[in-house]
């Protein structure tokens, strides 16, 4: 049986820090649509996926000081960012908020996918995380779908807009 090399721990640490950050971004995300529909029957099931993404910051947070990785030198803009993109989605309405959660999630998943691919066995652990909470971020994106994403205003330029959005902020995340 041969031993595969192990993950390049600068690879381990990017992932960490991007991770943290997207979980950072998206816990803001939330609080932004509650501030702005918290009052309506959409608290519920933005309080769900807030309640998940906390569970997931808790434990990148976690790792960052477990692995000693240096978190992102942007929490402070993804603070602000995060919390601005899910308010302005949420003032166009429900469909707005839940056009952002799946143009997030989609971006999500598919960041989620590829860094599950490029980890090895020795990071079993971290793997194992990434998948269960790729799992939940789907669910998230088919609340979105389930509850009128697609009939968001402007729903595929927004859609795409946000998407592009956070590849910029996984790349910058990654490094910065
Ligand atoms: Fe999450
Ligand atoms: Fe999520």
């Amino acid at each position: 049986m041969t031993h595969p090399d192990p993950t390049p721990r600068a690879m381990v640490e990017r992932a960490i820090r991007v991770d943290h950050a997207g979980e950072y971004g998206a816990k803001r995300i939330y609080e932004g649509q509650l501030a702005v529909l918290g009052r309506t029957k959409w608290r519920g099931t933005l309080e769900h996926m807030k309640d998940q993404e906390q569970v997931h910051l808790d434990t990148f947070s976690r790792l960052v000081g477990e692995r000693r990785v240096r978190p992102t030198a942007l929490l402070p803009v993804w603070h602000v960012a995060g919390f601005a993109l899910g308010a302005a989605t949420a003032l166009l309405g429900h469909r707005g908020a839940m056009a952002c959660t799946v143009a997030v999630e989609e971006a999500i998943d598919e960041h989620y996918q590829a860094q599950e691919a490029a980890l090895g066995e020795d990071e079993a652990a971290l793997k194992a995380h990434i998948a269960t909470f790729r799992a939940e971020e789907l669910e998230h994106r088919d609340i979105g779908l389930a509850n009128e994403a697609e009939q968001a205003p402007a729903y595929r330029l927004l859609s795409a807009a946000i998407k592009a959005g956070c590849k910029v902020a996984i790349r910058l995340s990654e490094r910065i």
